[in-house]
């Protein structure tokens, strides 16, 4: 996860960066308003050397920012996804974003809370997401009907789910039961709508879903609904 030594066309660099669209920096460079290494260049092609060369705009200089790395307490009503034509998406709610290719790391349904990592690091999306390494994922869910020791156990075997998902073993702690329970689950895939499907399919209704963790990084309690924070560095290595 290190630094990428990168080459770049220059108008492609300070799109990037959010100095304006293709059109807009392009308009800039032509206008002699860009300098690279304090050379004055009239060419959008131009090869600029990320982290080496010094790209300044009226002067001013600007600094590519490699890879970005928030955690969001996703609100629910805003969809798991980069644009949306309708709907706020959680790429529009990290307003302070240097770059413009971030992407949510997997989904949460629209109505799911908390933890969503936002990033533009595509080997470190991967890695989180691959069955293959079983990354954890722990939830708190609000369950409309009782959770019982039974489903404890159904869900630790492995619970088939419909005719196209048996669910990994997944734990299941029950912190309240009644009418209404409460309920940590720990699941290791992340199919669609996993979590509500596998309580329908011991007849229940998941009626409030929260992430709390995924892997080693935790929800910051102290960020609101619709609040983010960049990660740590040390957040950041223990992503692996
Ligand atoms: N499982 C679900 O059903 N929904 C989510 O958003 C995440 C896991």
């Amino acid at each position: 996860m290190g630094e990428v030594k990168q080459t770049l066309r220059l108008d492609k660099y300070l799109a990037d960066l959010k100095v304006g669209t293709r059109t807009e920096v392009k308009e800039m460079i032509r206008k002699s308003r860009v300098t690279v290494d304090g050379e004055i260049t009239k060419r959008p092609e131009q090869k600029v050397h990320v982290g080496t060369s010094e790209v300044c705009v009226d002067g001013e200089k600007v600094t590519y920012a490699t890879f970005e790395y928030y955690m969001l307490n996703k609100p629910a009503g805003v969809v798991s996804a980069t644009s949306d034509r309708f709907t706020t998406t959680v790429v529009d709610l990290i307003e302070t974003a240097a770059r413009k290719d971030l992407f949510p790391v997997g989904r949460l349904d629209k109505d799911t809370e908390g933890l969503l990592l936002i990033t533009n690091d595509g080997e470190l999306t991967h890695r989180l997401l691959s069955p293959k390494k079983h990354v954890d994922k722990v939830y708190f869910a609000k369950v409309s009907g009782r959770v019982t020791q039974e489903d404890v156990k159904l869900f630790a075997e492995g619970l088939v789910v419909d005719e196209t998902l048996t669910a990994m073993p997944a734990k299941l702690e029950i912190l309240k039961t009644g009418d209404i329970s409460e309920v940590n689950i720990t699941i290791r895939e992340g199919k669609f709508h996993q979590i509500k499907r596998m309580f329908e399919a011991v007849d229940k209704e998941v009626i409030y879903l929260k992430r709390l963790s995924m892997g080693n990084l935790k929800l910051d309690e102290s960020l609101a609904l619709g609040e983010y924070r960049s990660l740590t560095e040390e957040e950041i290595k223990s992503l692996g």
